[in-house]
């Protein structure tokens, strides 16, 4: 059974101002610049409001239905190749460990720009590479992201992408 799961509104709309604004950071806004760092903030807030949501829903979205564990992301993996099915309602056991690893890196990318900032920091040439490095990082991290979903939509005949755009739920 490869059945869509379509995230709840609150889900899709935080993915998809970070990923709007993530984008729009690293590849348009001059760096820096003012409109940069306001899409670094709502970022922050984004992120910080979903994880919060994932405290008190209980639906899929909560985190502690997607905890992070690299043998059971293995044994899924195998799974998937071997049957071409991804039965999980919410997010798999793979991309659960990318998850986790894109808001950590979100969120120091995020805090690591709004540093620069701080008149404590204002000279800091490291924290202005530090924040750099890990914008780079990130951006790896979400091609990762985004080649996985194709791979697994390739595989599973299941439409991932659907799950997390605006349409009616089915
Ligand atoms: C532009 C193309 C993108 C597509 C098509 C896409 C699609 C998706 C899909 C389908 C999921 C759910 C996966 C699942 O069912 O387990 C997801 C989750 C997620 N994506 Fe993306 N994504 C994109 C870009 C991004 C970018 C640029 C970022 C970060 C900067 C990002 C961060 C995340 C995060 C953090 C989640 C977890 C969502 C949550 O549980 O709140 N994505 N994405």
């Amino acid at each position: 059974m490869n059945k869509i799961y379509v995230w709840d509104w609150f889900v899709r709309l935080t993915h998809w101002i970070v990923a709007i604004l993530f984008l729009a950071n690293y590849f348009v806004l001059p760096k820096g610049s003012e409109p940069h760092q306001i899409a670094g903030y709502i970022v922050i807030g984004a992120v910080v409001l979903r994880l919060l949501w994932g405290l008190v829903t209980h639906s899929p979205a909560r985190l502690s239905e997607f905890k992070p564990s690299i043998p059971k992301a293995l044994d899924h993996i195998r799974s998937v190749i071997a049957t071409g099915e991804d039965d999980h309602v919410g997010h798999n056991p793979a991309g659960a460990i990318m998850i986790w690893a894109m808001w950590a890196l979100i969120l120091i990318t995020a805090f690591t720009g709004w540093g620069t900032q701080l008149d404590a920091f204002i000279h800091a040439k490291w924290l202005r590479e530090t924040h750099e490095i890990f914008a780079n990082i990130t951006m790896l991290a979400v091609a990762v992201h985004i080649s996985a979903i194709v791979v697994m939509t390739r595989l599973t005949h299941r439409s991932y992408v659907k799950g997390m755009w605006f349409q009616r739920k089915q």
